[in-house]
């Protein structure tokens, strides 16, 4: 065994594939989620591709003393990821106090809690959303952090706020902040992957459900933007490679090798798609086809962004590997997976 890492929001979307990616690569991995987001039957899947369940705590990173006790019962919880956050973006506009009690005070209490006990490492989920439109492509992570376009993104630029000015006043603290792109697609073994509640917000999932005939017709959200075909570029990032991503910060913050206590890191493929371009690689990909229509704009929507990886690729070592037909191939493959399991389970209730 590596040591043991918490891993906060382990049960969602990001935290289960990171789990088992610990897992496979020998940590010990101890999950802490309120499940607001996310369902226990997660941990099944992480079972059946590790052979191994993580301990499970369901608890509000918000309630300090249920989190202390967890510290106090694992006792040498050495690092941890800290994925927990509350994440639509609309949702943020219209209930900024939710969005800053619930992702910042868990970031404090997180933290304070890792004083108390100890626990020097941590890695926490970022996102290029602290660049807003960037001023030059591809973003490196010297690109200067924008007026937030939402509450969610504030969240995110005040926890890394919050860690930096904690790494500053604590010596012994090391923290990784990992900016994600856009997290796509699933595990393999279409054991685990992204279950969004409701409407889908984000492209992938809403592709998946219109070709399953969940939804009548994908909207895509402006042909007017000054890019090739019009439509929004992003980075999309293979969910499984993202993963790997933080077990290379965990490893890095272990064994000292970082160059600074508090450290931001792009994790992206480096390559921009149209939504456009992710729609017809979706139908080479599946065979599927996706019945679609142009809309207006999404507010708060940049034109374009992606990332330049190449601090990740050399100091983390890190690499994205998946292509993006396979990953869109394992997306879909986890949304026939996920229905069907749904069907039986509406069947046998
Ligand atoms: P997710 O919603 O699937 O996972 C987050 C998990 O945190 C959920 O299981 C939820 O139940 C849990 N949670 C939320 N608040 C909690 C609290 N107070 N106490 C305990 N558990 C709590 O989201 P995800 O896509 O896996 O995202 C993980 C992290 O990565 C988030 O911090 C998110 O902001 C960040 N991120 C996500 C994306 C993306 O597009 N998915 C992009 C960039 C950054
Ligand atoms: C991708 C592209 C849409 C849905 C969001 C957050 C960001 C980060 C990742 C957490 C855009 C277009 C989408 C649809 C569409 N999350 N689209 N029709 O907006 O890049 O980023 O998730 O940190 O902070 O803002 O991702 O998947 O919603 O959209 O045309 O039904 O697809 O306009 O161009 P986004 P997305």
């Amino acid at each position: 065994m590596k040591g043991k890492v918490l891993v906060t929001g382990g049960t969602g979307y990001i935290g289960a594939h990171t789990s088992v990616e610990l897992i496979q690569d020998g940590f010990e991995v101890v999950i802490v989620d309120n499940l607001s987001n996310s369902d226990r039957d997660v941990l099944d899947g992480i079972k059946k591709i590790t052979g191994r369940r993580p301990v499970f705590y369901k608890e509000d990173l918000c309630n300090k003393e249920k989190l202390q006790e967890i510290f106090q019962k694992e006792k040498n919880i050495e690092s941890v990821i800290h994925f927990a956050a509350y994440k639509a973006v609309g949702e943020s506009t219209t209930k900024p106090l939710l969005y800053y009690r619930n992702n910042l005070l868990s970031t404090i209490n997180l933290l304070e809690c890792m004083l108390e006990y100890a626990s020097n490492y941590l890695v926490f989920s970022s996102s290029c959303t602290v660049y807003g439109q960037p001023d030059a492509l591809p973003v490196d992570e010297t690109a200067p952090i924008k007026e937030p376009l939402s509450t969610y993104g504030s969240t995110k630029q005040s926890a890394e706020r919050i860690i930096a000015d904690t790494t500053k006043a604590v010596e012994k603290l090391a923290a990784i902040s990992l900016r994600y792109f856009n997290p796509i697609g699933a595990h393999r073994s279409a054991l685990i992957g992204e279950k969004p509640q409701g409407i889908p917000n984000n492209l992938l999932p809403f592709i998946t459900q219109t070709a399953l005939g969940l939804r009548d017709e994908l909207k895509i959200f402006g042909d007017n933007y000054n890019t090739p075909d019009g439509t929004a570029i992003r980075d999309y990032i293979n969910v499984v490679d993202l993963s790997r991503a933080h077990v290379v910060a965990i490893k890095r913050l272990l064994s000292g090798k970082n160059k600074k206590r508090n450290e931001f890191f792009n994790i992206g493929t480096g390559k921009g798609h149209s939504v456009l371009e992710m729609v017809k690689s979706f139908e080479r990909a599946t065979g599927q086809k996706i019945n679609y229509k142009i809309r207006g704009r999404r507010p708060g929507d940049v034109e374009q962004v992606y990332a330049d990886t190449k601090r990740a690729n050399e100091e983390l070592g890190w690499y994205a590997q998946a292509s993006l037909d396979e990953t869109l191939l394992s997306a879909w493959r986890w949304e026939k997976y996920y229905r069907t399991q749904l069907k039986n389970t509406n069947n046998n209730n």
